[in-house]
């Protein structure tokens, strides 16, 4: 079924809590709904969005926003070890991964608590404490807005990179809207706690994938705002990669500096370690802060911040850290 509304205000829409509207907001539940719809008559540009938790809004948006409330999971078990489920685009992400946890699955146990949708994540390939989205996804099915008919990807057509995807980039940005993402969790346990705050908490391999998840959210509810209860929207920067010699440049001075290294010798470096080094770890513009905890996070605090601010406060770390590190930070939030 279709809703559509005119001048549709998103302030309780979007995690970082900015005041703004959009000219048309449509919720689906169906591919056919996305058939039956004449998208040439709405307002454009067309945006979809998730539950918007990756997204600064700067202004009003002109367009059309596409809200999916295609909500199903199927699992297809047969007894085999790997276990394939098909899921809606428009399920919490978080209820899939409490659900597959309940249900004894292993893969997205790491990925708990993180705020979004299913399709939202195959967009962003969304991570955290040491795994991916792109590592449990099979599929991705979606609704081409230039045929008007449902398609689909393989994982390995999807070019999934660190927060970044095909649907991400300029070629195919805003083409297919993401319906449905297929899924392989395993029956055996595959545990992963190599990530060093996972690490220290488990001395011995868990049994269980519930037994991650409740890790991952303590460390997550100890380090994150929790979204309803603070505006933000995550991380509001990638965490940059270095080539080596850029790398030990910065390291000058400094007796360590926490890295990870990738293949080909980069090196990625935390972009809340640089900022923390630039003093920056509370600093504010107006309503806009960087979080205390975790200063890779721009919050709103009393939920009044403006847009002006939040840009404001980006560029002044931007500036920062470029001036110290000779590194320039990309922000990991869509502005819009
Ligand atoms: N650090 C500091 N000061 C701080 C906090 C962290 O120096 O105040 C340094 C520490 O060295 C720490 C390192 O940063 O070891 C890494 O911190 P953390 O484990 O919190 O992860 P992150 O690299 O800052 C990334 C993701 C998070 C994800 C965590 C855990 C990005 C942009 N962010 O953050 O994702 O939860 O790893 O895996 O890659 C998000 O995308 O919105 C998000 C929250």
């Amino acid at each position: 079924m279709i809703k559509k509304e005119f001048n549709h205000s998103l302030s309780a829409q979007n995690t970082f809590r900015m005041k703004v509207s959009c000219a048309c907001y449509i919720e689906y539940d169906s591919i056919e709904d996305l058939k039956s719809l004449d998208f040439d008559s709405l307002p454009q540009p067309l945006l979809s969005i998730g539950e918007a938790s990756n997204i600064l809004f700067t202004e009003d948006f002109k367009g059309t926003v596409l809200r999916s409330k295609i909500n199903y999971i199927k699992y297809f078990d047969v007894g085999a070890d790997t276990v394939p489920l098909a899921v809606g685009a428009g399920v919490k992400w978080d209820d899939l991964v409490k659900k597959s946890c309940e249900d004894r699955l292993w893969g997205a146990e790491n990925l708990s608590l993180i705020p979004g949708t299913v399709g939202a994540a195959a967009v962003q390939n969304i991570g955290a404490y040491g795994v991916e989205a792109k590592d449990i996804i099979a599929g991705v099915t979606c609704f081409d807005l230039k045929t008007r008919e449902k398609t689909a990807f393989k994982v390995q057509e999807c070019n999934y990179g660190y927060r970044d995807s095909i649907f991400k980039q300029e070629e195919f940005k805003g083409r297919y809207i993401i319906t449905g993402v297929l899924f392989r969790l395993s029956r055996v346990p595959v545990p992963k706690i190599e990530y060093g705050a996972l690490k220290s908490i488990f001395s011995e391999a868990p049994s269980e994938p519930m037994q991650v998840r409740e890790a991952v959210i303590n460390i997550r509810n100890s380090k994150l705002p929790a979204v309803e209860e603070i505006g933000s929207a995550g991380s509001f920067f990638k965490n940059p990669v270095l080539e080596p010699l850029k790398f030990a440049q910065l390291c000058e001075g400094y007796e360590t500096v926490p890295h990870y290294l990738l293949p080909g010798g980069f090196v990625k470096v935390p972009a809340a370690w640089l900022i923390e080094q630039c003093g920056l770890k509370g600093a504010s513009v107006g309503g806009a802060a960087v979080y205390e905890k975790q200063p890779l996070v721009i919050v709103n605090h009393s939920g009044e911040a403006r847009a002006e601010e939040v840009l404001a406060l980006e560029n002044k770390i931007i500036m920062a850290v470029q001036e110290k590190f000779g590194v320039v930070l990309q922000p990991e939030v869509e502005h819009v």
